[in-house]
């Protein structure tokens, strides 16, 4: 028998027991699932970081924390956490992120807000084709992989970034320092699905948003960090950046009095860019245990020292 411990915000249980149990059923996996385990009893912990647990030490048996979460900022600082620690790449996710980043791409492209809500006369205003739009995606992980080949399937020229070099059918794919400042060059939008590491932060600053074309869009459901708000704001301002589109924030909720709310050129929303699906995520834990048992390498495994 296998010990499995759910550590999540307790309404989760409800929503992931029927389809983790169902998962590991499939992947011929006899589990123990609980809430409730003795720590040292358990083989695997299924993981939210907003859960009650916080210090691993009693778990002396785990042999892997399984992330529910795609961001494991807030876990990699975890000194008690020793065991492997595998983040959430899950289908459902995925699919979710590349729907909603295509939306706001398209949003930015066809001008969708223009004719829509403030056009009070008629003047044609043609969108060129996607082709003509060159869009760059910062993060060539599991999510911007998939958004930069939908991107790529409308038409648009897409330019990724990531920290290794990379070479992916359709896409222009740079890395390191000189390949942003290339990325950057010749952006109308520019979309960040980096991680939240040491190595990111502020990596949108005043130095990078003047690379960009003026008036480039900007769409972000990576992570807060990964942008200096003063030095957005004043891009804001003065014209460089045309309007972002922002998902994620230093501080969330993102409070009231922040200028973000009420700034014309900013649009935000709640952290809904993409959930884990909780049928799709299941299986990729089931097979992550199964694995573990047959002692092959983990799926998605965080590396701690690059944080992601
Ligand atoms: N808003 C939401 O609802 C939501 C939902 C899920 C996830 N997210 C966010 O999306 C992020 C990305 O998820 P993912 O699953 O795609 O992550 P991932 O598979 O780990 O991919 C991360 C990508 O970022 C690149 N990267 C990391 N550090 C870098 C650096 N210093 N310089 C340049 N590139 C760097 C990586 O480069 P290499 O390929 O070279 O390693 C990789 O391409 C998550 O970390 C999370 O913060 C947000």
């Amino acid at each position: 028998m296998i010990n499995v411990q759910f550590a999540a915000l307790p309404e989760r249980w409800a929503t992931y027991e029927t389809p983790l149990r169902a998962a590991f059923a499939e992947a011929g996996l006899e589990v123990d699932l609980r809430l409730d385990h003795a720590p040292d009893e358990v083989n695997y912990v299924v993981y939210a970081p907003n859960s009650d647990l916080q210090d691993f030490t009693p778990y002396t048996r785990c042999k892997a924390v399984l992330s529910l979460w795609a961001g494991v900022e807030k876990i990699v600082s975890n000194q008690t956490l020793t065991m492997p620690l595998c983040r959430m790449v899950d289908p459902g996710l995925t699919a979710g992120m590349v729907e909603w980043v295509t939306g706001h791409v398209l949003r930015y492209h066809l001008g969708i807000d223009r004719t829509t809500h403030t056009q009070d006369r008629w003047e044609p205003v043609v969108p060129p084709l996607a082709e003509e739009r060159p869009v760059t995606v910062l993060g060539l992980g599991a999510l911007g992989q998939a958004c930069a080949s939908m991107l790529a399937t409308l038409g648009f020229p897409v330019t990724g970034w990531s920290r290794s070099k990379k070479s992916i059918d359709g896409i222009t794919c740079r890395h390191g320092d000189d390949g942003l400042r290339d990325a950057l060059a010749t952006a109308q939008i520019v979309i960040l699905l980096l991680p939240d590491t040491p190595a990111t932060e502020n990596k949108l600053n005043s130095d990078t948003l003047a690379l960009l074309p003026k008036g480039a869009r900007i769409i972000n459901p990576g992570r807060g960090p990964l942008i200096d708000d003063d030095a957005l704001l004043a891009a804001l301002d003065g014209g460089q950046i045309g309007h972002a589109t922002l998902d994620v924030f230093r501080i969330e909720p993102l409070p009231m009095d922040h200028p973000y709310w009420a700034h014309p050129r900013v649009t935000v929303t709640p952290h809904i860019a993409a959930e884990t699906r909780p049928l799709t995520a299941a299986r990729v834990i089931a097979d992550n245990i199964r694995r573990g048992e047959a002692e092959a390498p983990f799926l998605h495994q965080v590396d701690r020292t690059l944080g992601y």
